[in-house]
């Protein structure tokens, strides 16, 4: 469980909040932003990507430490060959345009996600980015690319699997934390708060088992629009959010 920062303020003033360690964003709501302005899909995961800087560089001042964006899922290549070709490039392009910028706010950059499924240039990608950034410290960015959580579970139990087989692991000793540990970044603290523009109430398989106990926001707000105002927002929210992780609340328990 993270621990809460508290003492940051808002644009209002004096306002207290408290800021999740760990933030998750599910960054839905392009293809509709594109619609309202009779735009092709395209331009709403062009103006998509642009406002991932900003929430990066919003989440970096706030002292959130984690941020993990849900990019690109295992279930997106259903989509037509073109609006992949589109995100797949735009992919390439976002780290080429942006990465002096996220040196400039100290935001180290990681992969999460079926990421040796992915063509080779992307790879190419995720490991150099990460490569370039490792000793930058003020943030860490996960973007959650061909990512499932559903198939991240997999990847776990296939880990394990294979350590039972090697000898290595007694099956009487495998429990949560043995799956935990064998996520993709299990050195990323579980979300503090799930956030979903687009109004959609669901996780579309984000963060399956690290989200047991996360709070979830849910905006109208479609992503491209996503800015500070409403990211605040978020955050108070959350600030006043009572979590119990099944026990009781601090009242309560007096
Ligand atoms: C999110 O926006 C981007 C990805 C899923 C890659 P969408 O493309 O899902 O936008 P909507 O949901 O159609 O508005
Ligand atoms: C979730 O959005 C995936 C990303 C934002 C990358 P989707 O648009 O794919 O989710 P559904 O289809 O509405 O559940
Ligand atoms: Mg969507």
């Amino acid at each position: 469980m993270a621990i809460l920062g508290f003492g940051k303020k808002s644009s209002e003033g004096d306002e207290q909040l408290k800021i999740p360690v760990s933030l998750g964003v599910i960054m839905d709501g392009n293809g509709r932003w594109a619609k309202k302005r009779m735009l092709p899909r395209s331009a709403g995961h062009r103006a998509g990507a642009e406002n991932l800087k900003e929430l990066c560089r919003n989440c970096g001042n706030y002292g959130v430490k984690y941020l993990t964006v849900y990019a690109f899922s295992t279930e997106n290549w259903s989509r037509p060959d073109d609006e992949v070709n589109t995100l797949m490039d735009l992919f390439v392009e976002f780290w080429e345009k942006y990465d002096p910028e996220l040196e400039q706010e100290g935001i180290r950059v990681r992969f999460t996600g079926d990421i040796d499924a992915l063509p080779e240039r992307i790879k190419e990608v995720c490991r150099k980015g990460e490569e370039r950034s490792k000793n930058r410290q003020k943030m860490q960015l996960i973007v959650a690319f061909n990512y499932g959580g559903r198939r991240e579970i997999v990847h776990s139990c296939k880990n394990i699997a294979r350590l039972v087989k090697e000898g290595k692991l007694d099956i009487d000793d495998i429990n949560e934390d043995t799956i935990s540990g064998n996520l993709y970044l299990p050195d990323v603290p579980d979300p503090d708060l799930i956030i979903r523009p687009s109004g959609e109430q669901r996780l579309s398989n984000f963060l399956l088992w690290e989200s047991a106990y996360s709070e979830l926001w849910v905006s109208d707000c479609l992503w491209p629009d996503f800015g500070f105002e409403e990211l605040t927002e978020a955050f108070r929210a959350y600030t006043n959010r009572d979590r119990r992780f099944g026990g009781l609340s601090k009242e309560e328990k007096k």
